[in-house]
């Protein structure tokens, strides 16, 4: 019996229970209150799956592994613990680019190790033509992947210009770069011997990688992260192919598939098409020429006195954050606010729109960080139907995600986008710095409603003068 047992059986054991830990990773990320065990979950299937692939390869050569695995440890840990809150989504970009280009770099290994000598005896049964087949896949992806990351992180750090960049036969070119790269692929595939070919395509699919982002506006960038995850996952899988590898085959896939759909929520949360996010060309900063008439002796401008005041007399009150308060990190006065109120029997609550801020999940992070209970987190649905029974609602650093101009069905770049009903509570209270426009660069009418009051400052000042005037009204 346990001759049955061999080391092939263990390892696919292993890569099973791995399989098993990621998706129920993922299932756990799912929601605010299980993320940090589905996170962990997560971490542990990837250590098993290293751990089994280091053994099952018999990798000798330690030094590599243990050099690679301290200088990429130390980068990350380094750029992890100095990355500010709000460049994140760059951070994520740029991750998802070094996935890409591990593909290309594995798969190329690879193909130089089987078929690099002169004389290799490989043939083109079954197996080379699965493993060319997805080392194609594995170089033309994970260049897209890469170089495309690239650019992403440079619109989102300012290094590239944030403006779509659109040129006459623009669609043409990409065709062309596409069947190009398809072109040597098949040239690769008919004579793997042949690897400066490999090179090629990467270089032609690193052109493409470009000029598949370069003309999609800063404001998607976000969006254009999530689908190049999903490249990365895919490119990874097909390095799975590649080396004949279970658990890298379901780990990508998890990837892209995971990817695909958290880009399709954001779409639909922005009212977009993905086709229209990437054909698009929109996303450049609208000027607004109608701020003016829109605001134009309506705006009522308050002070934390005032604000104090009518908190006192509030039973229910209603969190709006947005991109404003990442930028001020003024999520510890607002858990301190929250406490006073609580303390004085106001119900609080804060309505999470899932594009709020510039990345899926943003609000939600900040707030966990001050230990603020996911009970009182609402996501948009549910916490809609509640404002017109809301006393006061406090809008901090949220633009976009509370513009009523959202419900016209055509004419803005937002219409049609669902928002948080804000303009609905008795009193909104808009802490902001101005009346400057959001992300995407449109006037507000709520600023100028008859139930709004405006709070004017940087978002942690304003909240901490706020906390000092209720202590004292
Ligand atoms: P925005 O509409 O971008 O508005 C943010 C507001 O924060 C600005 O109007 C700004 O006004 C204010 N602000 C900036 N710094 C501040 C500070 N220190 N203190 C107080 N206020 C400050 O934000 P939103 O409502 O969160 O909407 C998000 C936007 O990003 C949407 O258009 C969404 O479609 C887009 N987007 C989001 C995502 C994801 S996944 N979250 C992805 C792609 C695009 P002042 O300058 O006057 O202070």
């Amino acid at each position: 019996m346990s001759g049955l047992i061999t080391l092939e059986v263990l390892v696919d054991l292993a890569y099973l229970i791995a399989a098993i830990l990621f998706i129920a990773g993922l299932k756990g990320l799912a929601h605010p209150r299980s993320a940090v065990r589905g996170n962990l979950l997560g971490a542990l299937g990837m250590l098993l799956a290293i751990a089994v692939t280091l053994l099952d390869q018999q990798i000798l050569n330690w030094v590599w592994i243990v050099a690679g695995v301290a200088v990429g440890g130390i980068v990350g840990t380094i750029l992890a613990l100095t990355i500010k809150m709000t460049d994140m989504p760059q951070l994520v970009g740029l991750f998802n680019g070094f996935g890409g280009a591990a593909s290309i770099l594995v798969a190329g290994a690879v193909l130089i190790q089987l078929f690099g000598a002169a004389d290799t005896g490989a043939t083109t049964d079954g197996q080379t033509l699965q493993v060319t087949i997805a080392t194609v896949a594995s170089g033309l992806i994970g260049a897209v992947t890469f170089f495309g990351s690239l650019i992403a992180f440079g619109k989102l750090q300012g290094i590239v210009t944030e403006k779509p960049v659109r040129y006459p036969g623009e669609q043409i070119v990409k065709s062309l770069l596409l069947l190009g790269s398809i072109f040597v692929g098949v040239l690769i595939v008919l004579d793997p011997t042949q690897i400066y070919l490999y090179w090629v395509l990467v270089g032609i699919a690193s052109v493409l990688g470009i000029f598949l982002v370069i003309p999609i506006g800063g404001a998607d960038m976000p969006i254009v992260v999530a689908l190049l995850n999903s490249y990365s996952g895919i490119a990874a899988a097909a390095t799975g192919f590649v080396l004949t590898n279970n658990i890298l085959i379901i780990a990508g896939s998890l990837v892209g598939a995971s990817g695909i759909i958290l880009t399709q929520i954001m779409c639909k949360a922005m009212n977009r098409s993905l086709a229209n996010v990437l054909f698009g060309g929109v996303g450049a900063v609208v000027e607004d020429s109608d701020q003016g008439d829109i605001y134009s002796g309506r705006v009522k401008s308050t002070s934390a006195e005032e604000v104090a005041m009518i908190l006192k007399t509030a039973q229910r009150v209603v969190f709006v954050p947005g991109y404003g308060m990442a930028v001020a990190r003024a999520q510890t006065a607002v858990r301190q606010l929250t406490e006073i109120m609580e303390k004085d029997g106001i119900a609080v609550e804060f309505g999470i729109h899932p594009v709020a801020g510039r990345m899926p999940g943003h609000m939600n992070v900040l707030l966990a960080e001050e230990n603020i209970s996911y009970d009182k987190l609402r996501e948009m649905d549910q916490i809609n139907p509640s404002f017109p029974n809301t006393d006061v609602a406090i809008v901090l650093g949220a633009n976009d995600v509370v513009n009523p101009i959202a419900r016209e069905s055509a004419g803005s770049p937002i219409s049609g986008m669902p928002i948080l009903d804000v303009d609905k509570a008795r009193t909104v209270v808009v802490i902001k710095r101005s009346l400057s426009p959001g992300f995407a660069g449109i006037a507000n009418p709520l600023f100028a409603a008859d139930n709004t009051l405006m709070f004017f400052g940087d978002g942690k000042a304003a909240v901490e003068d706020l906390v000092s005037a209720y202590k004292d009204a």
